[in-house]
């Protein structure tokens, strides 16, 4: 690559972004990958003393948004205020360091989309076209794709949403399914004509192909793009009728950008936002079509098409410069297989970090990351392994097993000799290999590498005894230089492992009385005061690993344990739901319950085991409810319940029914309950 002849400059400028997270959802772990990827890379690059930049934003706009926000009753102004605070909390949790979080629903951001739009208008890249599209007439709005949803075409499945099959795997567009309705509504949905207008992306063709053949793309994604060159481009539909939440496009009435238009315009305005707040006046140096600073976008591999197609070509179109390189990660699985609601290893990384320590994933996924497309999976029980062995056994070990010498019996400081002059430059030598793999991307070989300086460490201190030598009086002194030594090469391979673990190298700074930069490398500590050392990182236990899988288990069935599923406390408004037939509604057998039991389930933060009597037959029903009724007040109340519901088997047992409760979630639950006189089994309607 052409890392090395750019390496011999002395300061790089350096841009990086990560694919900007939608504001209608938790960050999760499989989020993560691409986040702490660039975060590692960003702070090795730092630690360089590059000049580097590293953006990041909520992608704020589109039809989910909407939708979403209308369903939970607020704006959704308000609803992306909220998540960005959420997304931020979790990517600091995370030890991510952004230097600049924003959203694409800003000013910078709409005088950019339009600023790009009129300049490929002027240049003659965008085109209009009547298109017909599907339309839901009770909603008044065209349907996205994934808003239809019917039989499919192929094989009749019904329930199939409007692009693919999830039965037999066809491919169709929304307007071939058989009987469809749609999901916003639930009305049939009938075609209708609009204008859109196109960007004109087979212009763009050869300079597209000659990006590709630069030799600097990943292969995976030079070759995905010769497929698509084989295919042929298409021309690209960035427009949306109203009702959108987005931009609306300059010189018409109702249409709006689609949302994948702004959202990697979000790069720019993110930094054009963090360079106008901090008094940088070097946007202009990072954009401009002659820019000679680094621009790297990480993006996952189910986005490459907008990043190094259209994106580049917008770009190119608008005159601005193209980004010097796209790397795109793959998809985590967890144990081998997709993430999964029902084992709980759909992982939010809020719950993540309720029972575990953020940098135990850094560097498990450091340790796993190559600079290719492949997938990774997450073992919990490797992953236990892994840490334990490198981080706790290997490296923090070489730490605790000096540490107490030098400050029992040599006053705190470290001897002026080096013991083994040799051992130390080969640690020290080590490091150019080790800033190549990160520099390359190539993470996994650099850990692999400072393990096994781990490795000769620790093996170098077994041989030396240190704890036998000190107990012959005159070999204090070299006891001393051995342990200086060894604190030596954990300093240097705390220095290597900077990016990846950064909390718990600033601990060791700390111990160490040092500031690292990845040049403190060269040079090691003589005659230098250093502090008491305490535990700096504790074992990964299984146990909290086991924990939040049964939290993830539990944020799923609590969804669904009480009626009406309101677990979430920002459901202030419901929309009432679609009207149904006196006969639908018969088919609910709702009958009032004695609360015979309640008691709390082992495990379960929300849950409520619940002792039900019909009158003579018994039910058991889990209840999310724990939070808003302690067990004893509930005992001998009546109240109603679902009593034909299909029983469902949850991590705690079966659930053979559902209580009726009302309320948004938390303390505020409230539990129906029938007037004196009903008796249990009688039938509510
Ligand atoms: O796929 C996604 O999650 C998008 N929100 C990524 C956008 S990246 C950039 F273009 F904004
Ligand atoms: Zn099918």
């Amino acid at each position: 690559m052409e890392a090395d002849s750019r390496m011999s400059h002395s300061e790089r400028k350096i841009l990086v972004t990560n694919a900007l997270p939608y504001a209608n959802g938790p960050i999760h772990i499989g989020h993560l990958l691409g986040y702490i990827q660039a975060d590692i890379w960003v702070r090795f690059q730092k630690l360089r003393g590059n000049e580097c930049h590293y953006m990041c934003a909520d992608d704020a706009h589109g039809t989910p948004i909407m939708l979403k926000a209308q369903q939970l009753g607020i704006t959704p102004e308000q609803m992306i205020g909220d998540m960005q605070k959420s997304h931020e909390d979790d990517f600091a949790g995370f030890n991510i360091g952004f230097d600049h979080y924003y959203s694409t629903h800003s000013e910078e951001n709409r005088e950019l989309a339009e600023t790009i739009y009129t300049r490929l208008d002027k240049a003659g890249h965008i085109k209009t076209e009547v298109i017909e599209q599907l339309y839901d007439p009770q909603k008044e709005m065209f349907l996205p794709d994934r808003f239809v949803k019917g039989e499919c075409p192929d094989c009749g499945a019904d329930d199939q949403y409007g692009d693919n099959c999830d039965v037999c795997g066809a491919t169709y567009a929304p307007t071939d399914l058989k009987n469809p309705r749609s999901v916003v509504s639930g009305a049939t949905p009938e075609m209708r004509q609009s204008e859109h207008y196109f960007f004109d992306l087979p212009a763009f063709g050869d300079m597209l192909k000659s990006w590709t053949r630069s030799g600097s793309l990943q292969s995976e994604m030079a070759n995905k793009l010769n497929e698509w060159f084989e295919q042929g481009l298409q021309r690209w539909d960035i427009s949306r009728d109203a009702p959108y939440f987005g931009f609306k496009i300059p010189g018409t009435e109702n249409k709006y950008f689609y949302v994948w238009l702004d959202a990697p315009i979000g790069y720019m305005s993110s930094f054009k936002n963090y360079c106008d707040t901090t008094g940088k006046a070097v946007w202009d140096d990072y954009w401009q079509a002659d820019s000679q600073a680094e621009v790297y976008h990480f993006i996952g591999k189910d986005i490459i098409y907008f990043h190094s197609l259209f994106w580049p070509a917008m770009l190119k179109g608008a005159d601005f410069r193209q980004p010097t390189n796209v790397w795109a990660h793959g998809f985590i699985t967890v144990n081998g297989t997709k993430m999964s609601k029902s084992k709980g290893t759909f992982i939010k990384a809020r719950t993540y970090l309720d029972h575990l320590n953020p940098e135990y994933l850094r560097y498990y996924f450091a340790a796993k990351l190559t600079s290719r497309i492949d997938d990774l999976d997450l073992n919990l029980t490797d992953f236990a392994q892994r840490v334990n062995s490198d981080l706790v056994g290997k490296v923090i070990n070489i730490a605790s097993r000096c540490a107490g010498f030098i400050s029992k019996k040599f006053d705190g400081r470290l001897s002026s000799d080096i013991a083994d002059a040799t051992l130390l430059e080969d640690f020290q030598q080590a490091g150019t290999q080790i800033a190549e793999y990160y520099e390359q991307r190539e993470f996994a070989k650099a850990m692999r590498d400072i393990m096994a300086l781990a490795d000769r460490a620790n093996q170098y201190i077994a041989d030396k005894e240190p704890w036998q030598l000190i107990k012959q009086p005159d070999h204090e002194n070299e006891v001393h230089d051995i342990c200086s030594l060894g604190i030596n090469l954990f300093r240097l391979l705390m220095i290597y492992l900077t990016p990846v673990v950064p909390e718990l190298s600033k601990s060791v700074q700390n111990f160490l009385n040092d500031s690292f930069s990845w040049d403190s490398h060269r040079s090691a500590l003589t005659n230098h005061p250093i502090n008491k050392f305490k535990a700096l990182m504790q074992r990964v236990e299984m146990d909290n690993i086991n924990a939040m899988l049964e939290a993830s288990k539990e944020q799923q069935q609590d969804q669904a344990s009480v009626a009406p599923a309101v677990a979430n406390d920002e459901l202030k408004k419901e929309p009432l739901a679609e009207q149904i037939s006196f006969d639908e509604f018969a088919k609910v057998d709702l009958r009032v319950a004695l609360i015979a039991n309640a008691e709390h389930v082992e495990g379960a933060d929300k849950l409520l085991k619940l002792t039900l009597d019909l009158g003579g037959e018994q039910r058991q029903v889990f209840a999310g409810i724990k939070s808003a009724y302690a067990p004893e007040k509930l005992i001998g109340q009546l109240t109603v319940m679902v009593a034909n519901l299909a029983p469902r088997k949850m991590r705690f047992g079966m659930s053979e029914g559902m209580v009726l409760a009302a309320g948004p979630g938390k303390d505020e639950i409230y539990i129906l309950n029938p007037h004196d006189g009903a008796k249990p089994g009688m039938r509510v309607m």
